[in-house]
């Protein structure tokens, strides 16, 4: 094959490979994996912590708790947090650096989330091209993103309120904190429901986020 065969194959193959051809890059998938494990276990341990000084009328069944008992829910807990934190840290670095946030999950237009809802529940919602979410995607992944900030903030400030005491105080005190910690865990168990469900619903976009494609 002469040059000029080659550069046009060259050519070619690339409009054949489309910069869209990967849906999620790796470090979006290993992060997403890593955190999804991290997040269960924060939960699991967080229940069990919970049963030992309950905040309300309740307690979690002990067969969906971690750690046996308070302290081992507090190992489970402490040591879950760092792979929480570090994956989360390099995460949102590279969201924001990479422009993926800007490009995937902004603007949110409250008109777009309320058509885009009504979409949903009459069967209507497009899932055809994976790369782009819709207004309800944008608003809950931006949501679940801002409330795993707000874990970890009141997690710091109950973990150490004499270290981070200006922390602490910005969540209105201690007892505060506690529930905000309980509330966001809440709002992350929440949104875990729905998203699982959507996922098991759209196989194709949980390949794509194992696979890439
Ligand atoms: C940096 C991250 C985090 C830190 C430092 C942290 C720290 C703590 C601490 C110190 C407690 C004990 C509070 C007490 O003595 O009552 C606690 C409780 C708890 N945590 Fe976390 N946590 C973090 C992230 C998370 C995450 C991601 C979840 C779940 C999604 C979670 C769920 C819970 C729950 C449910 C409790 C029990 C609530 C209560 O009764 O106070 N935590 N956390
Ligand atoms: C454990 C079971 C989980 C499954 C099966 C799952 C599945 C998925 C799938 C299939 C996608 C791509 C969906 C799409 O195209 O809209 C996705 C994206 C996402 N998931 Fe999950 N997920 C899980 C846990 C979690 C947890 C625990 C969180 C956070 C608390 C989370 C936050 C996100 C976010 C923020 C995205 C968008 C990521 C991006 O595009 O940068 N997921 N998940």
């Amino acid at each position: 094959m002469g040059r000029e065969g080659r550069a046009a194959m060259t050519a070619e193959t690339i409009t054949m490979m489309p910069a869209s051809a990967t849906i999620h890059p790796g470090w979006v998938r290993v992060c997403h994996w890593v955190n999804a494990l991290a997040i269960l276990v924060m939960i699991g341990s967080g229940w069990q912590i919970y049963n030992a000084s309950p905040l309300f009328g309740f307690t979690f069944p002990g067969s969906i708790t971690l750690g046996g008992w308070l302290a081992g829910a507090l190992l489970w807990h402490f040591a879950a947090m760092w792979v929480l934190v570090i994956n989360g840290i390099f995460y949102v670095t590279l969201g924001i650096l990479t422009g993926r946030f800007r490009r995937k999950l902004l603007p949110i237009r409250p008109s777009e989330v309320v058509a885009d809802v009504k979409a949903a529940l009459t069967f209507k919602l497009a899932h055809d091209d994976l790369s782009h979410y819709n207004a309800v995607q944008k608003l809950l992944y931006s949501g679940v993103i801002l409330a795993g900030v707000v874990i970890v903030l009141s997690g710091l400030s109950i973990w150490k309120p004499v270290q981070f005491q200006e922390l602490t105080a910005l969540f209105g005190g201690y007892d505060t904190a506690r529930y905000v910690h309980f509330f966001a865990m809440a709002a992350i168990v929440g949104f875990l429901i729905v998203h699982v469900a959507l996922a098991l619903i759209v196989p194709r976009s949980l390949r794509a986020m194992i696979t890439g494609r």
